[in-house]
């Protein structure tokens, strides 16, 4: 297969610090078909050779196991090209289909993927002149990155135009959460295995928590981050889709279109939000100033670009019920947040306890935990005896249960075959696998959901409660749960 791919901000700090190191990542494992081109498109006056200088040396910033060194990167380079354009002007898209049209041997690439890593705003005007210049055709897709739009208004309006140009199957809509490694093992955990199914449902399962939680401050992104916050950020997309993935009813088959129907559903089912429910069960709060993993670190509205009194945001916990047959009345427990004490993000599944113990002291219930990172695991906390005397003393006729895990790590199980999350999703993206792409109607239902919690904000005046950085969010997230008695994985 012969590829060009087209990256539109082409000097953006995603291609560099994402998209370049994962297509430089996909090279180095052989993954990226041989017959490929890399066009990074921006405004800058530059040619191939300064741009590739310019690319080497962020490319050095990667961890040292990631850097190319000076061989590699000169390999690599060969494919890399430039092409000054301003996204404005319909005859800088006749030149990039002139450049599309000049491959050794004339026949065009069998495909053509336009990443679109530029601001969003930018999306319907770039697929306009896409579409006018006759780039739209069968072999191109388009790859849209989020936020996608701000409400769901603004979605649509980002989904018509694209719509207007491009099918829904050339367009792809990034949420690099489903490339991520862990996500792949969650749909093999649940539908290549036959033990938890019988399980996976109200019947056996107490409640389930996704924590997504960073160190990281909001950096120089200040003022995108802003206009944003953790809802969008980090709710509307990521955390969503991880709780599509574990509420999902098993798909007919591995089509695209037969996950995201699934997916879709549980979107569907999710149950709606108004001004009473988000003030009883969403928390907002905002990071001042802390100490993470022991340095210490200034407030939320101490950042750079962070207008005076800001009320954005940087931590969400929330509960919600996916209302249909098998997850009625189960709690789903949603929490992100930046400047967290650690860099945590865990799906946890705790079951429902015993119906009758014949052991004496206190039991745990058994937990799943599908962690994403920082290194990616499946652990399944169980009860066991120890085969000793212990606490219960030398007369008891019954020995107490001690927890314990049974402990996957899939570094260590598939050590040379680890992908990252952007290297999945750009193979995926040049090979038309569309599974870990989100449709339209996914993306807008999303949206459909968070806004009435955008709203209630809207007209609360009081704000997000504070927190100091390094602790794991507002206590009022650890009452959201206490109410239903449960703790927060940490707490517990
Ligand atoms: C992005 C958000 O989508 O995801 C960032 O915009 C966030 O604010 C990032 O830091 C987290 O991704 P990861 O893969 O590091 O968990």
């Amino acid at each position: 297969m012969s590829f060009d791919l087209v990256l539109f901000g082409g000097t953006g700090d995603l291609t560099w610090r994402k998209l370049m190191p994962a297509l430089f990542q996909a090279w180095r494992h052989g993954k990226l078909p041989a017959d490929g081109r890399i066009l990074a498109v921006a405004r800058d006056d530059q040619t191939d050779d300064s741009y590739r200088a310019w690319l080497h040396e962020r490319l050095q910033a990667a961890e040292s196991a990631k850097r190319p060194s000076d061989e590699e990167y000169a390999q690599f380079a060969q494919r890399v090209h430039y092409l000054r354009m301003d996204l404005s002007q319909p005859a800088d898209y006749t030149r990039l289909s002139d450049w599309l049209n000049t491959r050794a041997g004339g026949a065009p690439a069998d495909t053509v993927v336009m990443y679109l890593a530029t601001s969003p705003h930018l999306f319907p005007m770039i697929c306009e002149q896409l579409g006018a210049s006759g780039l739209n055709g069968e072999r191109v897709r388009v790859v849209l990155e989020k936020p996608l739009g701000h409400d769901l208004a603004s979605a649509q309006a980002i989904n018509r135009a694209v719509g207007a140009v491009f099918s829904e199957r050339q367009a792809l809509r990034i949420d690099h959460y489903l490339g991520k490694p862990s996500v792949q093992n969650l749909m093999a955990l649940r539908f290549g295995n036959a033990l938890f199914e019988p399980l996976w449902r109200r019947e056996s399962i107490a409640n389930i928590q996704i924590t997504l939680a960073e160190c990281l401050g909001v950096g120089t992104r200040g003022d995108f981050y802003d206009r944003t916050g953790a809802l969008r950020d980090m709710v509307q997309n990521h955390a969503l889709q991880l709780l599509t993935m574990i509420a999902m009813e098993p798909p007919s088959s591995a089509d695209a279109d037969a996950i995201r129907d699934e997916k879709l559903k549980v979107l569907r089912s999710l149950k709606p939000f108004d001004a009473a429910s988000v003030a009883r069960d969403v928390v907002r709060g905002q990071y001042r100033a802390g100490t993470v993993q022991g340095g210490a670190v200034k407030g939320y509205l101490e950042e750079d670009k962070v207008p005076a009194g800001s009320q954005t945001e940087t931590f969400v916990a929330l509960r919600c019920e996916v209302q249909n047959w098998r997850w009625a009345g189960v709690p789903f427990y949603l929490r992100t947040g930046k400047r967290m004490g650690q860099y945590q993000a865990e799906i946890v599944v705790s079951f429902r306890p015993t119906p009758h113990t014949i052991f004496p002291g206190a039991q745990q219930p058994n937990q799943l935990v599908i962690r994403l990172q920082p290194e990616d695991g499946l652990e399944l906390r169980l009860m066991a005896a120890q085969g000793g005397l212990n606490a219960a003393g030398a007369g008891a006729v019954q020995e107490s249960l001690t927890p314990v895990s049974l402990d996957l790590d899939f570094h260590k199980a598939f050590a040379s075959e680890r992908v990252g999350a952007y290297e999945r999703m750009l193979l995926d993206a040049l090979a038309g696998r569309l599974n870990l792409f989100v449709r339209s109607d996914e993306q807008e239902q999303a949206w459909r959901w968070v806004e009435p919690i955008l709203q209630a904000w809207r007209d609360d005046p009081s704000g997000p409660r504070p927190y100091a950085a390094g602790t794991w969010g507002p206590a009022a997230a650890s009452a959201l749960v206490a109410r239903d008695g449960v703790a927060w994985a940490e707490e517990a």
